[in-house]
């Protein structure tokens, strides 16, 4: 997506939405009234609540895009919802609390949870009636709860869904960065495990209590796959209407713990590619099981699954399906680039001529398929040049961590590639690669990046691909300004000054020297230490003489521990700043941008 972006597009994307709720939740109330497939027809029994339940959940997807809608249009509520309640890290989820994140959470939680309010008493009066036609009243409490917590799942499950996709809508629209997305989605998982786990072992209790009685004339009442049916209407209605506990049971015992169990960082960052495929085919597999399950499941999943569903159709049309030529290089000291085609990043983007022209975005990401090294994975690598009409995108990468095991480690993707490309090294030429895919450029919605005076990017390693892009591209417009009222400032930390050798960074380097108003600092923190963060953002953001006067936006990309050390330095500034601490600056507004890799 181009910064200037046609009016006509914007308002196609942005319609997506709402048009998209719209449809979504007037298809569920109509199949509320349609035959329907599931083996469990939640709106046979109880149809009032069934449409409830719908009309609350289409509520609670209305405001939250709401929400999430004024913070893109009013900056304040953007701030006041990005403001962080405390600096310190919530330990076991990795993140700090803002406002609006809290908010978000307390909603679902009280949507979730207040379902107790309309389910509870519909599902208690059916199995109290249920029980006492049986002579068995004692146990219903047990299929009660499982009931209203099986449309606690509902929710869950139709809102997990909604933050993935390669081509997020939520994220173009709502500007949000994958990694909020990816967020978000980890924590409604979370949230869906236990509740199914709640949901199972509540079920779990009523059958072991159907087994344990003796009366056969109670347990023709029930039948432990469809406790709605008895055996006499279970008879009737055939083996369809038994799949409510296998279903569910395949659902929640196998594939969701599995899903879970590979998705742990610990065994996600070993083997990303296990996790990932995993993940796409037994999600599938778990949407179409749970649809079984209850017909609920499905009209909760609808809106998702389109969004979903789109993105894969997305991807192939415009990357998966056909492959292009790249050219892959040994750029030295242990950098590889990857030239993609000029003509390509103009044609994928789906534009016109006269868009063709426009800026492109400083910050892409583009996802890497070479059958020749690997037939299924797809790697990602964020831009260090942007291609336009005259000059094609680049790509910048290293070979990944080392294993233990040198025979495991090269047959990781990056050092396979890399282990093709280095044969040639010594005609330093670059290799033609005949047969890849590529996907992007996937540009995160960076507002602040345009509205900011003065950038400061503080980046370690591989992170340098990002700000070579962003700093080129500012150079291009502002380069010639007085440093009061523009400037930027790259701190790349190193290990090894070698690492600096690298053709992209020298012509940057070249071209800073000519710009009064941008820096280019190298630390190599083998010989100089480790680099003080917040130091960094201090020395830029502080009050010095011939102060900064504007916005500051900072950018961090690196090692883990960079990125949090930088993130937690600009929110203890931003505190400051909000509270007038810092008199003697002219710095108006503190904006940072993490770009994190670990997804
Ligand atoms: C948005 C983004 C931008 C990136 N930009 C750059 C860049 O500009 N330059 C650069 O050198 N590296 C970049 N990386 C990292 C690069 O994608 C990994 O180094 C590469 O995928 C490792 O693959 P491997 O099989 O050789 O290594 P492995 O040893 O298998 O993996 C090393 C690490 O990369 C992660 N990883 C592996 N495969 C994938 C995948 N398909 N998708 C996401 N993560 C994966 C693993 O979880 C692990 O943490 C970026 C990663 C992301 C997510
Ligand atoms: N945006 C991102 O999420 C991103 C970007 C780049 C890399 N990474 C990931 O980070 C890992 C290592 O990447 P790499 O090999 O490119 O980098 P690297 O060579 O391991 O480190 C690069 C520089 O970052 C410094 N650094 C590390 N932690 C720091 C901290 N807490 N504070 C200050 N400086 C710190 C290192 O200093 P020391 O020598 O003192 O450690 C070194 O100078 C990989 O897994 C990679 O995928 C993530």
């Amino acid at each position: 997506m181009a910064v200037h972006t046609s009016p006509a597009r914007n308002l196609l994307t942005n319609s997506i939405i709402p048009v998209l709720l719209i449809l979504c939740a007037a298809l569920s109330f109509g199949l509320t009234f349609a035959p329907c497939y599931s083996s469990l027809c939640v709106e046979k029994f109880w149809p009032y609540q069934a449409r409830i339940h719908i009309a609350l959940y289409y509520t609670l997807l209305a405001s939250i895009a709401l929400f999430l809608a004024a913070r893109v249009v009013s900056k304040p509520v953007r701030q006041w919802s990005s403001t962080h309640l405390s600096t310190a890290i919530v330990p076991l989820v990795g993140k700090r609390l803002s406002v609006g994140g809290l908010l978000l959470f307390v909603w679902v939680a009280a949507f979730t949870f207040g379902s107790i309010g309309y389910w509870y008493p519909a599902e208690n009066s059916y199995w109290t009636a249920r029980g006492e036609k049986a002579n068995w009243p004692q146990y219903m409490y047990r299929i009660t709860w499982t009931g209203v917590t099986g449309h606690w799942c509902d929710i869950l499950m139709g809102l997990v869904i909604l933050p993935v996709g390669r081509q997020s809508i939520l994220g173009q629209v709502f500007g949000l960065h994958v990694s909020t997305l990816l967020f978000a989605h980890k924590v409604l998982a979370y949230s869906l495990c236990i509740a199914a786990l709640v949901h199972g072992l509540i079920y779990y209790s009523f059958v072991a209590a159907w087994v344990s009685i003796v009366s056969t004339n109670i347990m023709y009442q029930f039948i432990p796959d469809n406790p709605t049916l008895t055996w006499r209407e279970a008879g009737v209605k055939g083996p369809y209407s038994w799949f409510t506990l296998p279903t569910g049971a395949i659902s929640g015992i196998v594939l969701i713990p599995i899903m879970v169990i590979t998705s742990l960082p610990v065994l996600r960052r070993i083997n990303y590619n296990t996790f990932y495929y995993i993940h796409v085919v037994f999600a599938t597999a778990v949407i179409v099981l749970v649809s079984l399950h209850a017909s609920t499941s499905f009209y909760f999943l609808l809106p998702g699954l389109i969004l979903w569903l789109a993105d894969w159709a997305w991807r192939v049309r415009n990357a998966l399906g056909r492959k292009v030529e790249v050219r892959v290089q040994n750029a030295g000291n242990g950098w590889y680039r990857i030239t993609l085609p000029a003509k390509e990043a103009e044609l994928e983007k789906g534009d016109s001529a006269a868009n063709m022209e426009a800026t492109p975005d400083p910050l892409s990401t583009y996802y890497v398929n070479m059958p020749s090294v690997s037939r299924l994975q797809i790697h990602p690598f964020t831009a260090a040049a942007i291609g336009h009409s005259s000059s094609p995108p680049v790509l910048l990468f290293q070979k990944g961590p080392e294993r233990k095991k040198a025979k495991q480690r090269d047959r990781e993707w990056t050092w396979k590639l890399g282990a093709l490309v280095d044969v040639n090294k010594e005609e330093a030429a670059p290799i033609p690669y005949p047969k890849a895919r590529f996907e992007g450029p996937y540009t995160p919605k960076v507002p602040d990046l345009y509205a900011a005076d003065h950038i400061l990017a503080v980046v370690g390693g591989t992170g340098i691909t990002g700000a070579l892009c962003i700093a080129n591209w500012w150079a291009a417009k502002y380069s010639s300004l007085p440093a009061q009222t523009k400037s930027f400032r790259l701190v790349w930390t190193i290990r090894d000054r070698a690492t600096a050798q690298v053709e992209e960074v020298q012509q940057l380097q070249a071209l800073m020297r000519g710009a009064a108003n941008m820096e280019f600092h190298v630390h190599v923190s083998s010989s100089e230490g480790r680099l003080d963060a917040e130091e960094e953002v201090r020395g830029f953001v502080g009050p010095k003489e011939g102060a900064r006067q504007g916005r500051v936006w900072v950018y961090v990309s690196g090692p883990e521990g960079l990125l949090a050390g930088v993130e937690t330095a600009c929110v203890k500034e931003e505190k400051e700043l909000s509270r007038g601490e810092r008199s003697g600056g002219m710095v108006s507004g503190l904006e940072w941008y993490v770009a994190r890799w670990s997804l």
